[in-house]
């Protein structure tokens, strides 16, 4: 009998994947988590190591390596698998790779008979959770991918070290394309309920909209210098992965910057970008429409224009 089981199946079991399995184990955050792999001796390694570590997270959570045929009653399917970046490769240079790969894991998904949320963590992300869209034919509302999620707990974090706040008293977003062409919208950005531009203005020289540059850049930038460093960027977005679980599961209604399709909102159309959202268990409820600036709404739409090109260059 299924009574209340939160179920998640993650397909992809690398460093992104394994990193979100493990703060899902350590967060508690459903009660049964199937892992496929098109390695499955490695997924089993995985779950194995994982349910070593159970007695330890204090948790009863169920965990398996699985077939595709487990979709069929998840709640959600998470998709970390694919090719990732090398020192030097955007984003987008991975497009054509995963493309591949992906007709090969939505089919089977949707065979299963799958009526869950679809949340994407997969490269070029906003791109990928197209194409994950387009080729299951869901309600786009159900399909969402990890957005600028990451870049907004990073540009939180940045900021919070700056004026010496808890980064969960900033309420800033990253928006747009997680990649390249993303952007901050400052007229939009909080400390508590003050505008930060403002905060700065007011600071006699103390804090400065130079700064506010400098971060933004820093947020832009954050992957190339971690993937310089340790070849790869895992825990951040794994934990990004584990958030938007929880707000899905939880039917929480949170607002993240997740990718999500715009039908009429910002202007724009039949495009997935990284926007703010209220997300519960149906997924995106609502993209949230932000009062942005000509400048800022400009910056949006040629983050949109990127993404647009660059699923047109694609060979489906
Ligand atoms: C990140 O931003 C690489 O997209 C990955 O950490």
């Amino acid at each position: 009998m299924k009574f209340n089981n939160r179920k998640v199946v993650l397909i992809g079991t690398g460093m992104v994947g394994m990193s979100y399995a493990y703060s899902m184990l350590n967060q508690g955050v459903c009660d049964e988590l199937v892992l496929i792999d098109v390695d499955k001796k490695r997924a089993e390694g995985e779950a194995m190591d994982l349910n070593h570590g159970l007695a330890f997270a204090g948790s009863n959570m169920k965990i398996y390596a699985g077939e595709y045929a487990d979709c069929a009653d998840a709640d959600v399917v998470a998709i970390a698998a694919g090719v990732a970046q090398k020192p030097g490769e955007t984003r987008l240079d991975l497009l054509q790779r995963n493309a591949e790969v992906f007709r090969s894991i939505i089919n089977p998904v949707t065979e299963s008979g799958f009526n869950g949320i679809f949340l994407v963590a997969t490269n070029p992300v906003d791109i990928m959770t197209r194409i994950t869209c387009e080729i299951s034919g869901f309600n786009p509302r159900r399909v969402l991918g990890t957005g600028t999620a990451l870049d907004t707990a990073r540009l939180r974090y940045l900021l919070g070290d700056y004026f010496g706040v808890d980064p969960r008293n900033m309420h800033a977003y990253v928006m747009g394309e997680h990649g390249d062409s993303e952007f901050v919208p400052w007229s939009q950005a909080m400390l508590a309920t003050k505008p930060i531009l403002d905060v700065c203005r007011d600071s006699g020289g103390k804090f400065t909209e130079d700064e506010m540059e400098n971060i933004s850049e820093e947020v832009r930038t954050a992957a190339y210098k971690i993937i310089d460093a340790k070849r790869a960027t895992y825990y951040g977005i794994g934990m990004a992965m584990t958030r938007i679980t929880r707000a899905i599961l939880g039917d929480e209604n949170s607002v993240l910057t997740v990718s999500a399709m715009l039908r009429g909102e910002y202007g724009q159309n039949r495009v997935y970008v990284g926007v703010p959202c209220v997300v519960n268990r149906n997924g995106v409820r609502r993209v949230l429409e932000m009062n942005l600036t000509e400048e800022e709404q400009k910056k949006l739409d040629a983050s949109c224009d990127t993404l647009r090109e660059s699923f047109d260059s694609l060979k489906m």
